[in-house]
């Protein structure tokens, strides 16, 4: 697993969003895993941005998966699977991974009914730094770290990205 880097806003999440874009191809399965408002939205609009979609990526209350089309390769495929209970209600999707860009939040219970290879980002709130002073809804540090299931290309990609990425913010150093 990568060590993580330090995404400090909202603006900046969507920012590494449309970095990440820039190396996504068809076929490549994100997993995005974080606790509710992590930021896994506002990192797949800025994907959505990058790939060049029409419209923006919302986080729509009963849409399951939505389909982008970007002029580009292949779609962007945005699942949401806070709702979906088993793989076989994935299946029920209708979705082709292999001819997409599929990213999906709280994906990795069912990553499997995306394919045999995937990566996936973990959001965090690092521990210790709350600041007690700071608005409740304003911009707060989060760590994406990044895990490989099976996919050591869509990898190697993402992690040249979040490295990038982390010489222009701060890298955790454990
Ligand atoms: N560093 C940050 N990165 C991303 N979002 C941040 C950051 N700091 C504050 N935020 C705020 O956190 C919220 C993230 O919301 P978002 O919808 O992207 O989360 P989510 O992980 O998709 O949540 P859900 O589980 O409900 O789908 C936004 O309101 C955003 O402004
Ligand atoms: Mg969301």
């Amino acid at each position: 697993m990568s060590s993580g880097v330090i995404i400090a806003t909202p603006e900046q999440m969507e920012a590494l969003g449309r970095h990440l874009a820039g190396i996504l191809r068809r076929g490549d399965v994100l997993i995005l895993t974080g606790e509710l408002g992590a930021g896994k939205t506002t990192l797949t609009r800025g994907i959505g941005e990058g790939l060049g979609i029409l419209g923006t990526v919302t986080s729509p209350t009963f849409v399951l998966a939505s389909t982008h089309p970007t002029g580009g390769e292949a779609p962007l495929v945005h699942v949401d699977a806070y709702r979906l209970h088993d793989a076989l209600e994935v299946d029920d999707l209708g979705l082709d991974p292999a001819a997409s860009i599929t990213v999906v939040e709280w994906g990795e219970p069912f990553a499997e009914a995306f394919g045999d290879a995937w990566c996936e980002l973990v959001l965090e709130r690092p521990m210790g730094g709350v600041d007690a002073d700071a608005p409740l809804d304003g911009p707060e540090p989060r760590r994406v770290l990044l895990r490989d299931h099976g996919a050591p290309g869509l990898f190697g990609r993402l992690d040249a990205v979040l490295m990038k990425e982390g010489t222009t913010h701060a890298v955790d150093g454990d």
